[in-house]
């Protein structure tokens, strides 16, 4: 019997910061070319999930394998793209340099970039269409930009696996246009995607997989097996509001201290789950 192994088994991981837990017993198996969408109220562990996957946090239970093997043997073929408000855009670098980040993996960070790093760095600077920016400091650009430079760093490592924390939030949407692109070249390269998302509508049309989280797994499936009425009450609670028409919508932020809202609405057609 031959056995295809999945690029991405995750397998009873749970994460706590200190004593608090925030991820419970979460076991998902992901195959290569997937693209999958994270889904989950504010404070549901997504950017915690993430930064479990690109080996950024201990786990408390658990383990995550990529080709059969332990997180740190594949450390170069996980990007990450983190929550655009957790970086220090402030840094005095340039978008070139941010770039050539991306090439550090593959020989470590005190060699000096050879000409082949070079040629990949100007391809993906040209491919996000910045390779105008390419001596700009990052702390002159805008929330659109900072989201290519990051996608181009992040091409720039020629990864099996990306992961992108929110990168449809707050972008214009020529910068949304161009990642949804570069996730449909990415999907013809067999690269794994997951992202995080509090667009249920984006999930729901343009992902081969919803992973909904809450603490803990509450379905992971096709966006119709995992987008029902059910499933959405148990992520997201009394902030799942069902309309007349069937329409779902999700205040996703739940926490009243919290200042962000994000209204979302379902299309009723994932009402029962068709
Ligand atoms: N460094 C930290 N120390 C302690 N608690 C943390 C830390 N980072 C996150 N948390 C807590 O862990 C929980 C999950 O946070 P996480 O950022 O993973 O959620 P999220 O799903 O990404 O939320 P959002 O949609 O707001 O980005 C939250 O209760 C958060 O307050
Ligand atoms: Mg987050």
């Amino acid at each position: 019997m031959t056995h295809t192994p999945h690029r991405l088994e995750v397998e009873n991981v749970s994460v706590a910061y200190g004593d608090k837990n925030v991820l419970n017993e979460v076991s998902f198996q992901v195959t290569h070319g997937a693209r999958i969408a994270v889904v989950g109220p504010n404070g549901a562990g997504k950017s915690t999930l993430f930064k479990a996957l690109v080996g950024l946090l201990p786990l408390k239970t658990g383990r995550i394998l990529i080709h059969g093997l332990p997180l740190g043997n594949h450390k170069d073929c996980v990007a990450y793209i983190p929550q655009r408000e957790e970086v220090d855009w402030r840094f005095p670098v340039s978008v070139r340099d941010v770039v050539m980040m991306g090439r550090f993996n593959s020989h470590g960070w005190f060699s000096r970039p050879n000409p082949a790093d070079a040629v990949v760095v100007e391809r993906s600077l040209a491919e996000m269409s910045i390779a105008n920016l390419s001596d700009v400091s990052i702390s002159d650009l805008s929330g659109g930009q900072q989201q290519r430079v990051f996608l181009a760093r992040a091409l720039a490592q020629e990864p099996h696996i990306l992961l992108m924390d929110e990168p449809f939030t707050g972008v214009d949407i020529t910068t949304q246009d161009a990642t949804l692109k570069l996730l449909d070249r990415l999907q013809q390269r067999q690269v794994t995607t997951i992202i995080s998302t509090h667009d249920l509508n984006l999930a729901a049309t343009r992902f081969d997989m919803v992973l909904l989280i809450n603490k803990r797994l509450v379905a992971f499936g096709t966006p119709a097996q995992a987008l029902t009425q059910e499933n959405l009450q148990k992520a997201f609670g009394n902030s799942l509001l069902v309309m007349d028409s069937g329409a779902m919508l999700v205040d996703a932020c739940c926490p009243p201290d919290e200042e962000h809202h994000h209204d979302v609405v379902v299309e009723p057609f994932f009402k029962n789950g068709v």
